[in-house]
């Protein structure tokens, strides 16, 4: 099975059919989300910050999210979300297939392991079977896209100041946004295959010449949301049943 999580600009699973409403219980509370199906297969779609865009990066619920995703059997998701840009090459509306993460959140519920000990690998955060199948999709599709990129997770909601991204640059990030930590790694702790293509809305603070607006992001994201749907359905018709990478190890 597989799930989309549609971050910013990305609410509705237009490249899906028969698309209906459901809601799962977890021990972290319901999660709504909708079941659809492209070519025959069964795929989940859940918006991140909620239908309406109503909820923020610091307090969307991870953990019901994943859970929920793991009790419908799901094995893979790819998911989607706005960055800001700390790299001139890594333009406004370009995508990025994340590889590395950095985390400087502070304050989210980022494991399901608070009762016993278990130390993940993150040696490779992001699906290799997904990277390579995305890489290829991309380029059928004809769309443009980094192939890797390091994502520093802010806590947000503010965005940073150009203090903090000449940091972030100096660590080697590529890449800014708010969502993708604890995301990535609860898809781990629960063993399922996880991939991001983050979508460049604007310069990163300092980088870029004008103040940052979350219109702007909103902008973006809209102009590049039928390519990137376009981009999904050809992953999902890409993906094959068997695992070849580690992520359930
Ligand atoms: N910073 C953090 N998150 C973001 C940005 C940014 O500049 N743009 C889109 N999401």
């Amino acid at each position: 099975m597989i799930a989309i999580i549609g971050g910013s600009g990305v609410y509705d699973p237009h490249m899906l059919q028969d698309v209906q409403d459901i809601s799962v219980d977890t021990e972290y509370g319901t999660v709504a989300l909708k079941s659809g199906s492209h070519q025959g297969r069964t795929v989940y779609f859940l918006a991140r910050h909620g239908g309406k865009h109503s909820v923020p990066p610091h307090t969307v619920n991870y953990r019901g999210n994943i859970r929920a995703l793991q009790q419908l059997n799901v094995g893979r998701i790819i998911s989607t979300s706005a960055v800001g840009s700390l790299r001139k090459e890594m333009k406004p509306g370009d995508f990025v297939l994340l590889d590395q993460f950095i985390d400087f959140t502070k304050n989210r519920h980022y494991t399901f392991f608070d009762d016993s000990v278990v130390h993940t690998d993150f040696t490779n955060p992001y699906c290799s079977q997904l990277r390579s199948i995305i890489c290829q999709a991309a380029l059928d599709a004809q769309v443009t896209l980094h192939q890797q990129g390091t994502y520093v997770c802010t806590e947000g909601p503010r965005f940073e100041t150009p203090a903090e991204i000449n940091m972030f640059s100096l660590l080697g990030a590529h890449v800014v946004g708010m969502t993708n930590i604890p995301e990535v790694v609860l898809a781990r702790e629960a063993k399922i295959c996880y991939s991001s293509i983050a979508t460049v809305t604007n310069y990163a603070a300092g980088i870029s010449p004008t103040r940052i607006t979350h219109q702007e992001v909103i902008d973006i994201m809209d102009k590049n949301s039928e390519m990137i749907k376009r981009l999904i359905a050809k992953i999902i018709e890409m993906i094959p049943q068997t695992k070849t990478c580690e992520c359930g190890d």
